[in-house]
């Protein structure tokens, strides 16, 4: 089966699915890896690092074969792929359904790579978590070149300078390398999270743990992720939320519940009892935001607190985030792909969960539900 990595062309996206490494590292099981011309100079790669490492660098890709991205497709783009055709990107397929359908009806078999469950072995494909450990390390690096004070304690000839405070709210993959930068960086962090199994990774990483009463076995699903809070929880999370805020310089918020807007834990009213000069890194922006005086791709200043709603942190960080997505897709490719082509074992879970189209059906039971609610 041909392996066709296509140039990225949604708005400001400039990682690229798969690197020279994880061309070589394909080549033996693909027939033949094309690689649109310039795919890779988003992310620092020539074309010549494609040739080098066996991929054919093409001006027009072909419209057969196996598709990896890292964005869904354009309804045009799709148009132009062969019936029987494979996909393999961060669909978003909840969020897509106009894509999902057409994928449908042009009989594609497209996958989503972030719908890979988070199992042991899958690990290795996580590409959600590789690309969420670039985010909280960029939004501890932007907290601290936004606040006009010292992360770290410093004492100098000109007296001491007490470290900066951060709260990390939501402590999953982005809020805990947060947590971890930030505390490199020589800050003293607090986090919260509703899930229990959290405190002992944010204790090991030298955060502290609040909230601890809030906590429910409740709040996680068996995939791991986390189910929305009841509304006396949402209650009593916003009054501590509202409890800290007045105590710290920096907050970093991550608090994500899969396929849901993300839930507002911090309003503008809040926002009033910061300390002047304090910022928000506001990590939900792209499902809506935590904070409420959130614009998503902006940073606004609100009640004199810098709030921070950038989407582009992948981009920015594209070398390392195309490098991390290629081994998630090249191990991903190893469940899915053998010498004859596609092969879909549906009682394999990773091919299940992250299935979406086939044989001109969503055959997802979650998002067919999700789209058919919606539509
Ligand atoms: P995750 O699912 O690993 O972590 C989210 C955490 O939020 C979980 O630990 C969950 O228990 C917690 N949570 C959910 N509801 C909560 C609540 N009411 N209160 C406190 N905690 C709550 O997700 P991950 O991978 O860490 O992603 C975090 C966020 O980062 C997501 O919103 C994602 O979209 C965003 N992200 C943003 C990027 C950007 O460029 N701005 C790039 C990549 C990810």
């Amino acid at each position: 089966m041909t392996i066709v990595v296509p140039k990225e062309t949604a708005a400001g996206e400039r990682r690229v699915a798969l690197t020279p490494d994880g061309v070589k590292a394909m080549l033996p099981v693909a027939r033949r890896i094309e690689v649109q011309r310039a795919a890779g100079h988003g992310s620092l790669i020539p074309d010549s690092a494609y040739a080098e490492a066996g991929a054919e660098v093409v001006d027009q890709p072909s419209d057969d074969g196996l598709v990896v991205r890292v964005q869904p497709p354009s309804g045009t783009e799709i148009g132009t792929l062969n019936p029987g055709s494979g996909l393999v990107c961060l669909l978003s397929p909840m969020g897509n359904p106009t894509i999902v359908q057409a994928l449908a009806q042009g009989k594609i078999s497209a996958f989503a790579m972030d719908l890979i469950p988070r199992i042991s072995r899958a690990q290795s494909m996580d590409a959600l978590s590789s690309m969420s450990t670039i985010a909280g390390y960029k939004a501890a690096l932007l907290a601290a070149a936004s606040l006009p004070r010292f992360f770290p304690m410093l004492m100098t000839a000109a007296g001491t300078l007490p470290p900066a405070r951060v709260l990390v709210i939501g402590a999953g993959v982005a809020g805990l390398q947060a947590i971890a930068t930030c505390k490199r960086l020589g800050a003293i962090v607090e986090a919260f999270d509703v899930r229990p199994a959290v405190k002992e990774q944010i204790e090991s990483l030298g955060g502290k743990f609040v909230g601890l009463s809030l906590v429910s076995d409740e709040a996680e699903d068996a995939g791991g992720y986390a189910k929305e809070v009841t509304a006396d929880t949402h209650a009593q999370e916003m009054d501590l939320i509202a409890s800290r805020l007045p105590n710290v310089d920096v907050v970093i918020t991550t608090a994500l519940i899969p396929g849901k807007r993300a839930p507002v834990l911090i309003t503008k009213e809040m926002l009033a009892h910061m300390r002047p000069g304090s910022v928000i890194v506001d990590l939900a922006a792209p499902n809506g935001g935590n904070c409420e005086a959130t614009v998503p791709g902006e940073t606004v200043f609100e009640s004199g607190v810098t709030v921070i709603g950038r989407t582009d942190l992948l981009a920015s960080m594209a070398a390392d985030a195309s490098r991390m997505y290629s081994r998630n897709i090249v191990a991903f490719l190893g469940v899915i792909l053998g010498p004859e082509g596609l092969k879909l074992d549906l009682e394999d879970e990773i091919v299940r969960g992250t299935l979406v189209t086939h044989e001109g059906r969503i055959v997802h039971d979650v998002v067919r539900l999700a789209i058919e609610k919606g539509g």
